[in-house]
């Protein structure tokens, strides 16, 4: 009998076609030696094929967006051939896959980051501490960019969408998200500059937005989504015209073609899903703390076009499965999130085959 439920019917975003609308979001797992994703790598994603579309980890465009230790990059020929194994393996098994394309910005330190600097949009360092081999260390005071390193930086970007393409994946997603540098720029707790990058909710939207038109143009609307997450506070955001700030952003999106908006959903005090919905014909993916019966009252509803699945998908290779037969749901080790080997990764079953009726 066919499943009536909206969750488990095809959709397109862009240019890509999803076999369901059980989206992977994006998480960072920290297993990549020298920004290089692996043999195993490709494994994990390859267990997760069976997800309408997977974003993967946070990976960085260029040296200065690795702030992170063992993240992976797609700027070096050895890190495209890395995605290349990853994206041969997801579509062998009928998946489909775009990279996240997060620069760090601030959220850094230059022990993880094989001497590259740690940059943003000011000297402003963000409250708080990061993993480093030797511990969690304060975040160091980041270098101003000039405005020739924010268009080199731009460029970064677009280049890192080219090599997305070149190794076989299917598209992009811009990290807008999450308080990372796009978001710095956004955001006035990191973005002091009194330039055209820095001010006004325009100009303080101009990063982000150069970002995805230069990512538009390398790759073509239909390959490119974008992530935000108004009102999220983590990485040390604050900005106390936030509703202003996003009316400004969203205005200008909806201005834009691309395959989608993302939204990590926390409650900023507006409407944020009815602020994007006027965007024309832009298709949203809602994320955060979804189950089931939400995610098909927001597709029922007509409020998205996918729901994504952060931490589910972690300990539940075939979580479309699970949520389609109403399945128990594996809980995730936390201890095994960030590093590590194929504990916690790739060792977490599948449910056996259902058997034939
Ligand atoms: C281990 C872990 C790593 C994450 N890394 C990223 C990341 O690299 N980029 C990103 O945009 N969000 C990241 N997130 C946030 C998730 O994409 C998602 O927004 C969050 O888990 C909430 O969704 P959920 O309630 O379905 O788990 C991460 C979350 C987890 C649990």
């Amino acid at each position: 009998m066919a499943d009536a439920s909206p969750l488990f019917t095809p959709t397109r975003l862009g240019d890509i076609p999803l076999a369901n609308r059980v989206v992977m979001a994006p998480m960072t797992r920290s297993r990549a030696p020298q920004g290089v994703p692996t043999a195993l790598n490709a494994e994990y994603y390859a267990q997760r094929a069976s997800a309408g579309l997977i974003i993967t980890e946070g990976t960085s465009p260029t040296p200065e967006g690795r702030g992170y230790t063992h993240i992976p990059g797609l700027y070096s020929p050895a890190q495209i051939e890395g995605w290349r194994g990853v994206a041969k393996a997801v579509h062998a098994r009928g998946g489909r896959i775009v990279a996240q394309i997060m620069h760090t910005g601030r959220i850094a330190h230059p022990d993880n980051m094989d001497g590259a600097r740690v940059v943003g949009p000011s000297a402003i360092a963000a409250s708080g501490q990061m993993f480093t081999a030797a511990g969690p260390q304060d975040h160091p005071v980041p270098h101003a960019l000039t405005e020739a390193e924010i268009e080199a930086t731009i460029e970064g970007y677009a280049q890192a969408a080219r090599n997305a393409v070149a190794a076989g994946l299917d598209g992009i997603e811009v990290h807008g998200a999450n308080g990372y540098l796009p978001n710095q720029f956004l955001a006035p707790s990191a973005n002091g500059r009194t330039d055209r990058w820095g001010g006004s909710a325009a100009n303080r939207a101009r990063f982000l937005l150069a970002v995805l038109d230069a990512s538009i143009a390398a790759i073509g609307a239909g390959r490119v989504g974008l992530r935000v997450s108004p009102g999220n506070p983590f990485n040390d955001i604050a900005d106390p015209a936030l509703e202003e700030t996003y009316t400004e952003l969203f205005a200008e999106l909806g201005r834009r073609d691309f395959a989608y908006l993302h939204l990590f959903g926390t409650d900023p005090g507006f409407d944020v899903p009815a602020l994007a919905a006027r965007l024309s014909g832009k298709k949203l993916i809602l994320n955060g703390g979804y189950d089931r019966a939400r995610a098909e009252g927001e597709l029922a509803a007509g409020r998205a076009q996918a729901i994504s699945f952060g931490s589910a998908f972690i300990a539940n290779p075939d979580l479309p499965e699970r949520l389609r037969r109403g399945a128990a749901l594996a809980t995730p080790d936390r201890a095994t999130f960030y590093g590590g080997d194929a504990r916690g990764y790739t060792d977490y079953p599948a449910l056996p085959a259902a058997r034939a009726a």
